[in-house]
């Protein structure tokens, strides 16, 4: 059974995650282990895999604009789609992501499973929010905000990365 992994990783949580879904299968059957940029450039390298392990950073609810190019291009194999969201908002919120990035998928694709968490944001961001504070209009959604980004840091922890590896086993299992 040959897998690839392939990612889209702006700031490196998604790819983190990537690493341990790496270091948690045989290495013998791994087919490439590919950014976006390098996927793009070698397709030949994964055009034979049986598993395609795809992740992904949220962009506006769904995958960032290099995976909704790339996705389509993907062999119509079997596809565990993976990613990390910087809002904590609970599985139906990940659900949705996942369902929004799934519409990017070749058709004849086989979508084996999905896997999310969170992922924490850059500081440019809780800066940001911060100087929002001091808008009487916005208050309220920048206190949310901040609250929210104190919840992702952090993120992927090993709890996360735990539950990725555990994610990546059963599907390679379940793809044998
Ligand atoms: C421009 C931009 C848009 C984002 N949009 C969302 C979003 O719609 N929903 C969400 O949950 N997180 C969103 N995030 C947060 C990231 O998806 C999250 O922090 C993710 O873990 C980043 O992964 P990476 O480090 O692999 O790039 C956004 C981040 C950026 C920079």
């Amino acid at each position: 059974m040959r897998y690839a992994i392939l990612y889209d990783s702006h700031s490196g949580n998604t790819a983190h995650v990537a690493q341990i879904i790496r270091h948690t299968l045989p290495e013998d059957d791994c087919l490439c282990f590919y950014s976006t940029i390098e996927a793009f450039k070698h397709p030949e390298k994964f055009a034979e895999a049986d598993l395609i392990f795809y992740g992904f950073w949220t962009d506006r609810l769904s995958c960032p604009e290099q995976s909704q190019k790339l996705l389509p291009q993907l062999p119509a194999t079997k596809i565990a789609l993976f990613g990390t969201a910087g809002f904590g908002e609970g599985e139906d919120y990940f659900k949705k992501i996942m369902d929004n990035a799934a519409q990017y998928l070749p058709q004849g694709a086989t979508l084996t499973g999905t896997f999310m968490c969170t992922g924490k944001m850059p500081m440019s961001v809780q800066e940001q929010y911060l100087k929002l504070l001091h808008d009487p209009a916005i208050h309220e959604q920048a206190e949310a905000m901040l609250k929210n980004y104190d919840m992702v840091k952090g993120h992927p922890d090993d709890t996360d990365l735990q539950a990725a590896a555990a994610f990546a086993k059963q599907q390679y299992d379940s793809a044998q």
